[in-house]
């Protein structure tokens, strides 16, 4: 008897994760056989775990964290984005191969386009945070043509540098500014990718640029509460949680594993009333 294929999500820590249950819910609406589970690897163990996970005939991974830029060096052939994003988190096993996608960028921009309705295109779009969120989403959305991009940072040094990774020749409308000076332009969008909410912290930024402008928070559920209420006080118009980026960015690694593209938007709506 054959097994079935066999998926993943590995990650530390990983109990809390939601992709078991979305995966299945694509397998079950696409009449995919498949099983997907979750695995704790230990934090100096990634490598092996992955090996281990191929030996038993696994056939894709999702990636998360601490693991995305391990995982990104162990692939033998990375998409574009997944090259350019330095971090992946999807994972292909085939013809003794590993190779590596990068879905949250597309997720991000699916949700923001599809499910949400805001085109990006002639935008002008404020990001907080520098960190690998970002990284990971930049290309995607560059993709998608905006008026422009800032990227603003508690650290200022860390937006100077991804905006020099991703706009070395300064051909393209990206900048890099740190929280204390962001220009006075009105922003279309706002996207939260600090790991400030995690802590019950909020980005120290200017309540004035809030006015009149569409929030987006990369957490979902009760991590992106602090930064989205904050933002609906001083003005914001609508606010978004990014639960549609995390089933977005499945159903594109759904893809890449399987070929065919499942519908999300039942799912958000199921996780959405639990
Ligand atoms: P990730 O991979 O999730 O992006 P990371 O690489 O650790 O995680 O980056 C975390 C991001 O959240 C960084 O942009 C960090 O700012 P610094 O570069 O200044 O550290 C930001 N961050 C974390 N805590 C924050 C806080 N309390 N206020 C504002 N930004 C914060």
């Amino acid at each position: 008897m054959t097994k079935i294929d066999q998926y993943a999500v590995m990650g530390n820590p990983i109990q809390h994760s939601k992709s078991p249950l979305i995966h299945q819910r694509f397998a079950q609406q696409t009449q995919q056989e498949l099983a997907y589970e979750a695995i704790l690897a230990a934090k100096d163990n990634f490598r092996q775990s992955v090996n281990k996970f191929i030996e038993q005939s696994g056939k894709g991974l999702n990636v998360t964290v601490p693991f995305k830029e391990e995982a990104w060096q162990i692939a033998h052939q990375r998409t574009s984005r997944a090259e350019s994003a330095g971090a992946v988190n999807t994972l292909k096993f085939e013809n003794q191969q590993i190779i590596a996608d990068n879905t949250d960028g597309i997720g991000l921009v699916r949700d923001l386009t599809k499910n949400q309705t805001l085109l990006l295109a002639h935008k002008r779009l404020l990001i907080l945070g520098a960190g690998g969120a970002v990284r990971g989403v930049l290309q995607p959305l560059l993709e998608e043509e905006p008026e422009n991009i800032t990227i603003a940072n508690r650290t200022e040094s860390k937006a100077h540098d991804l905006v020099t990774r991703f706009n070395p020749n300064g051909h393209i409308n990206l900048h890099a500014c740190g929280f204390s000076n962001i220009p006075r332009q009105k922003y279309d969008l706002i996207i939260n990718a600090t790991a400030a909410s995690l802590k019950g912290n909020i980005p120290a930024i200017a309540v004035s640029l809030f006015n009149d402008t569409y929030c987006y928070d990369m957490m979902y559920g009760a991590q992106a509460k602090p930064f989205l209420q904050w933002a609906e006080q001083q003005g914001a118009t609508h606010c978004a949680d990014g639960l549609g980026m995390l089933v977005e960015q499945a159903a594109e690694s759904f893809f890449f594993w399987r070929g065919t593209r499942p519908q999300t938007g039942p799912v958000i709506a199921e996780l959405k009333r639990t």
